[in-house]
């Protein structure tokens, strides 16, 4: 295929933990796909690496059916899988024991014009072992370093965990991966705030009366349901996902889209985020968490039942009414709301802005509507743009509210890439725009961590609602008491 892409520079990718989830799922297929597009050069090198004694025709036979399982059949014709496949070796090596690691220092600097680029889609307790090893085998100097979350379950492990990781290799050789700013729609966000004259001049708390991000799944904890129990909806999505989402939003113009201008601004925000805690959380925040119910026609099973227990104070379901505390946001809720078991997997953000000050269409039929713009995460990737019109015909006017519905798929036709296509390559062009920085991720869990020091405290556990719902009817209550409502679809 011809592509008018850039290949990176030679690498050699070593993925930790590479008979895992991740990497069969998202990692293997996003190299795969980048290299279909021809962005990967043909010396780069993947190694493999985990406990299992794998050989490498073994570990290729194992990324052969991941790429079965999570490619378009039509991706892997033409010799690209063998191709693929070619590049990819294996080594068996355990974080906390030294054989195997010899040899990945032998492969890695027998390759000296490569990036090294180690990506640890471990279990975090693995990082700090790994990262030492790393060190000690020599292979860290130049070597970028790549982490994803869970980063801590708060405050306190999140710091040892930086500072473990940052004793080998400095901030700027490790890349802190939240897939959500790697989305396509998410990256749009900056491009629609800062590409646009448009929408910056109103983007403050004169024009705009609220904004609210969802991110509702239709799935529930599936397999997942030992880790998700460790967590919970705040620690799995809202620290990271849906605060730098929010960043996003409410972030001042960066002076350019350099790593540290951008992370700067974000870090601003999450400084800025209105303190929860006993005092107040009752009031803005709803736990939840799903009972049995229905979902895609089926009957479905409550998150106890899947966890195989009967008891547990974990929330599937979180819905925060959050404040930024600056000039430009104050008195504009933010909030946001994320589960699983919701009525249907979509992901958006809505800004809400203020009505008309006056009407002049007094006796027109039809309400005014006030304008709002939504960006779809996902699914149906796009924008849309609410506005009132004259319905057309003729008998006076008639109002009517419509979106100005720019669909992704339908206007570019291209298919839309992973999230990790993305930011794997961002890590070899050493760009860290989208990936979180130390003090990011540390001020993300000073706001969380007193909201679940709260919810620990208080006597009532998180609140059932049926799987396939919106979620606790408290949820609706929350914004309901503002005079406001949760949009689905903005509209
Ligand atoms: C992950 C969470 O980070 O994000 C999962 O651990 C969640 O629980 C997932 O399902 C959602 O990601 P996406 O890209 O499917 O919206």
């Amino acid at each position: 295929m011809t592509s008018r892409l850039i290949p990176v520079a030679p690498f050699v990718l070593t993925v930790f933990g590479a008979t895992g989830d991740l990497s069969r799922r998202k990692l293997l297929p996003a190299l795969f796909h980048r290299d279909i597009d021809g962005q990967i050069p043909d010396d780069a090198v993947i190694i493999g690496v985990s406990r299992r004694p794998l050989s490498d025709e073994e570990f290729r036979n194992f990324a052969r059916q991941a790429l079965v399982d999570h490619v378009a059949e039509s991706d892997l014709e033409g010799g690209a899988l063998e191709r693929f496949l070619g590049r990819l070796s294996y080594i068996a090596a355990d974080a906390d024991a030294d054989p195997g690691w010899p040899e990945l220092a032998h492969r890695v600097s027998g390759l000296p014009g490569h990036i090294p680029v180690y990506y640890l889609a471990t279990a975090p307790h693995l990082f700090g072992p790994i990262c030492e090893r790393l060190g000690k085998f020599g292979l860290a100097d130049h070597g970028r370093v790549v982490i994803e979350k869970p980063i801590g379950k708060d405050l306190e492990s999140a710091l040892k965990l930086n500072e473990q990781v940052g004793k080998i290799f400095p901030e700027d050789q490790v890349y802190r991966i939240d897939h959500y700013l790697g989305k396509e729609t998410v990256q749009n966000l900056m491009a629609l705030r800062f590409a646009n004259a448009l929408f910056e001049p109103l983007w403050n708390n004169a024009h705009i009366d609220h904004v609210q991000i969802t991110v509702a799944e239709a799935l529930g904890v599936e397999d997942r349901a030992g880790y998700y129990d460790t967590a919970g909806a705040m620690r799995d999505m809202v620290q990271n996902h849906m605060l730098q989402l929010l960043c996003l939003v409410a972030m001042e113009p960066p002076s350019s889209l350099e790593a540290d201008a951008v992370r700067d601004e974000k870090l601003k925000v999450l400084r800025a985020l209105k303190p929860i805690d006993d005092h107040n959380m009752a009031s803005v925040t709803v736990r939840g968490q799903y009972r049995a119910g229905a979902s895609a026609g089926g009957a479905v099973p409550g998150y106890l039942e899947e966890l195989g227990s009967e008891r547990s104070e974990t929330e599937t379901f979180v819905a925060v009414k959050a404040e930024v505390e600056n000039w430009r946001w104050a008195g504009v809720p933010f909030y946001l709301r994320t589960g699983k078991r919701l009525a249907s997997r979509v992901s958006e953000i809505v800004v809400g802005f203020r009505p008309v000050p006056h009407s002049v269409f007094g006796d027109a039929v039809g309400a005014i509507v006030p304008n709002r713009l939504v960006i779809r995460l996902q699914p149906d990737e796009g924008v849309k743009l609410w506005l009132m019109i004259k319905d057309p015909g003729p008998g006076g006017i008639r109002l009517t509210h419509v979106p100005l519905d720019m669909s992704f798929a339908k206007a570019f036709k291209v298919r839309n890439p992973d999230a990790y296509e993305r930011l794997l390559l961002d890590v070899v062009r050493g760009n860290q725009t989208l990936f979180m920085r130390r003090d990011e991720v540390e001020a993300a869990w000073r706001w969380v961590d007193p909201i679940l020091s709260a919810w620990r405290g208080a006597k009532d556990p998180p609140r059932p609602y049926t799987a396939g719902t919106w979620g606790p009817s408290a949820a609706i209550a929350l914004i309901e008491r503002d005079g406001r409502t949760w949009l689905e679809d903005g509209a």
